[in-house]
């Protein structure tokens, strides 16, 4: 794709201080533009989601694989019936709980959504972002916004703008520049179109708050372990090799102990060992060090941003700690596992314990 756009760079803190940028921004959604903009959970990039031209430019811009589906924003709950259809009694449950917030559901789509957008799909997801930036851009645009995460396409999702400009200047017509994410990992994906709910992407909202609004939820095995060969993956994101910083990622399973030890040794042989890890670690510890944090949200909040930043010091190779994969962490592990293409090393099974 030729860098051909000039794109325009707006600092917005309070919408209501900016109801200019936000209309001009709303506008350029309008006339089938692209807007990279600030949700709680990462940076969005936005176009008018029933303009099949304007998603078509996310693909190109993001250099997305076109079977790999769009999330629809929507402004007000009410706006899920004019983009999908057999709505059950349980995504207004959701809606009611969840939204605004981090939560993505699948529904069966109207032909109104059209098939670039959906990835061909008989489905659409769509979500109500709680990001007080996000929220006034849809409203003010009148039209659902289908906006994937506003990263190249396989490298890890934006949580400032600054990510942004690194990844789309010359893509997009305007950044939003609304601070840094509060959630750090993408929304929560379920899909309401079988039998049993189930979740194809974990994020902030956890398969227990679902099971509170829902009784049972089922978590797609794809979350946590590679996609077996021949099976068709249930969101096309799945099989995908995603979050992935260029450097190569190994997750460590062990206590702070062992994973020093490994981490110490293995960066006697190693050129450009790096570590990833909770906070205690670093203390014992030769090599240079990003820190996650210690809870799940921490974690969640932190990730990205320290992938990106392990590049930018030129880590060759980072050796992580396995976050427990529990609540919020579960997004994190699906996250990183991901990042490490699925290499896990068990560390008492290693001989170091
Ligand atoms: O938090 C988020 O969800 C962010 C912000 C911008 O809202 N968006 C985001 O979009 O993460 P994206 O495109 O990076 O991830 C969307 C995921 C992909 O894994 C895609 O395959 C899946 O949702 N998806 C979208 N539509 C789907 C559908 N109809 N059926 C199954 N999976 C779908
Ligand atoms: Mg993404």
């Amino acid at each position: 794709m030729l860098l051909e756009k000039k794109t325009e760079l707006v600092k917005i803190d309070d919408p209501e201080n900016h109801p200019c940028e936000i209309a001009r921004a709303a506008e350029i959604l309008q006339k089938g533009g692209l807007v990279a903009f600030p949700t709680e959970t990462v940076y969005g990039l936005g176009a008018n989601g029933l303009n099949p031209a304007a998603t078509a430019s996310i693909f190109a811009a993001k250099g997305r694989p076109q079977d790999n589906p769009l999330i629809v924003h929507i402004a007000v709950p009410s706006q899920m019936e004019a983009l999908a259809r057999e709505i059950p009694h349980s995504a207004w449950k959701l809606a009611e709980r969840f939204w605004p917030g981090p939560l993505t559901m699948i529904l069966k789509k109207r032909p109104v959504v059209p098939d670039v957008t959906s990835g061909g799909l008989d489905t659409v997801a769509i979500r109500l972002p709680s990001h007080p930036v996000a929220r006034a851009l849809i409203a003010k645009s009148g039209v659902p916004v289908a906006a994937p995460s506003a990263n190249l396409s396989g490298s890890p999702s934006p949580t400032t703008a600054q990510h942004c400009v690194k990844d789309l200047t010359g893509r997009v017509d305007m950044i939003l520049d609304g601070g840094r994410c509060g959630v750090g990992v993408e929304s929560t994906v379920i899909t309401l179109t079988g039998e049993l709910p189930v979740v194809l992407r974990p994020g902030f909202v956890t398969p227990e708050e679902l099971e509170e609004v829902l009784g049972k939820v089922l978590v797609d095995p794809a979350v946590t372990r590679q996609l077996e060969q021949g099976r068709q993956a249930a969101s096309p994101g799945m099989k995908y090799k995603h979050y992935a910083p260029a450097a190569r990622v190994v997750l460590l399973l062990g206590t702070t102990q062992q994973f020093c030890r490994y981490v110490n040794q293995k960066a006697q042989t190693e050129p450009g060992v790096f570590a990833l890890g909770f906070g205690p670690e670093q203390q014992d510890l030769t090599v240079p060090f990003e820190r996650l944090g210690e809870t799940g949200e921490d974690q969640a909040a932190r990730l990205f941003d320290c992938l990106r930043r392990l590049d930018e010091r030129g880590a060759k190779t980072v050796y992580a700690r396995c976050p427990e994969p529990k609540g919020v962490g579960l997004a994190v592990y699906n996250r990183l596992i991901r990042a490490a293409g699925f290499t896990l090393v068990e560390l008492s099974a290693a001989g170091l314990a």
